[in-house]
């Protein structure tokens, strides 16, 4: 039986994200609740290293908990989905409670309170929890949650992730600005682009858990990059965002929130 190395890490959405960039040689297999990659020879997994310390160096974020096993039995080890689906005809059922604020079908009109339609199923789900564990807290949200179960939160997550987000117009006169921190970030201070994880469209990764910022109103985006940034909003898994915000000045969270908006 030839050996398989086993490459694990706390860092499960890079672990996800990166073979779909082609950073990462494709492992054979990953399971999600161990953050668990496997991989066949050694070659492979030194240039998962090397790939991971390139890349995450440059962002700083240096957490990984990497060790490498040899292991010859790991046949439990297979690709599992990585959420359970939820109903979303049972979260519209559900969801009368968020359409005051979010709106019916999760486009918000109130330009502080977020659109929900169209984004990411996991990323929402993950959102409800992290309110629910008060990992993420806002007063205006932790009543909604209090009294969700765990299907509850599946379903409203399946049901506005299946609507359709309505477009946000992009205006303001930083939009030069916007595009240029978007698409190449800031070298000088270390502000990552953000177009490697939310995609250069906007549209996020579903399976990394990146959201999607198109068509979100610009005042939301701009609360939340100030909230990561005065490490208010701390639910980032391995301070992703925080590392990206807390380089950047005010100009440029308001210019790349306007522009934001308008992507697509
Ligand atoms: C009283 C108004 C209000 C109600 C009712 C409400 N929300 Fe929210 N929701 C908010 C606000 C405000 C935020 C932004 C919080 C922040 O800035 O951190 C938010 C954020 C969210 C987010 C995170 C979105 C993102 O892009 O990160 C999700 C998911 C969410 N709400 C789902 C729900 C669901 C599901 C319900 C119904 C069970 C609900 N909300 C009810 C006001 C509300
Ligand atoms: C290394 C990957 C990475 C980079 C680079 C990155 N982001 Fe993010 N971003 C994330 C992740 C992951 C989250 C979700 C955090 C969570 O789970 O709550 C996020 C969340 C956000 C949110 C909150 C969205 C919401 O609905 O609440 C905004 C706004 C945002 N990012 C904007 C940006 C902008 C603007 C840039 C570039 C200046 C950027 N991001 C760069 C990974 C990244």
């Amino acid at each position: 039986m030839p050996s398989l190395y086993v490459v694990t890490t706390e860092n499960i959405e890079i672990l996800l994200n990166a073979p779909a960039l082609g950073w990462l040689p494709k492992p054979l297999g990953f399971c999600e609740q161990g953050a668990i990659m496997v991989y066949r020879s050694f070659s492979e997994v030194f240039a998962f290293i090397v790939c991971i310390k390139n890349t995450f160096g440059v962002l700083n974020m240096g957490i990984f908990n990497m060790k490498l096993i040899f292991s010859l039995f790991i046949t439990f080890i297979l690709s599992s989905p990585l959420i359970a689906a939820g109903d979303a005809g049972a979260g519209k059922q559900k969801s009368a409670a968020c359409a005051a604020c979010h709106g019916a079908d999760g486009n918000s009109v109130n330009l502080e309170w977020p659109k929900l339609a169209g984004q990411s199923e996991a990323y929402l789900l993950k959102q409800l929890k992290d309110f629910k564990g008060q990992k993420r807290v806002n007063p205006l949200m932790s009543g909604p949650v209090a009294a969700l179960e765990d299907q509850d939160m599946m379903d409203l997550a399946a049901y506005f992730a299946t609507q359709t987000g309505s477009p946000s117009s992009a205006d303001g006169a930083q939009l030069e600005l916007g595009e240029l921190i978007y698409r190449g970030g800031n070298l000088e201070t270390g502000v990552a682009a953000c177009t490697g994880c939310h995609s250069p469209t906007g549209a996020g990764n579903a399976a990394a858990v990146f959201p999607r910022l198109s068509g979100q109103h610009s005042k939301y985006i701009s609360t939340q990059l100030r909230s990561f940034r005065d490490n208010l909003r701390g639910n980032d898994q391995a301070s992703m965002m925080r590392s990206v915000a807390k380089r950047m000045t005010i100009e440029e969270i308001e210019a790349v929130s306007q522009y934001v908006a308008g992507l697509h």
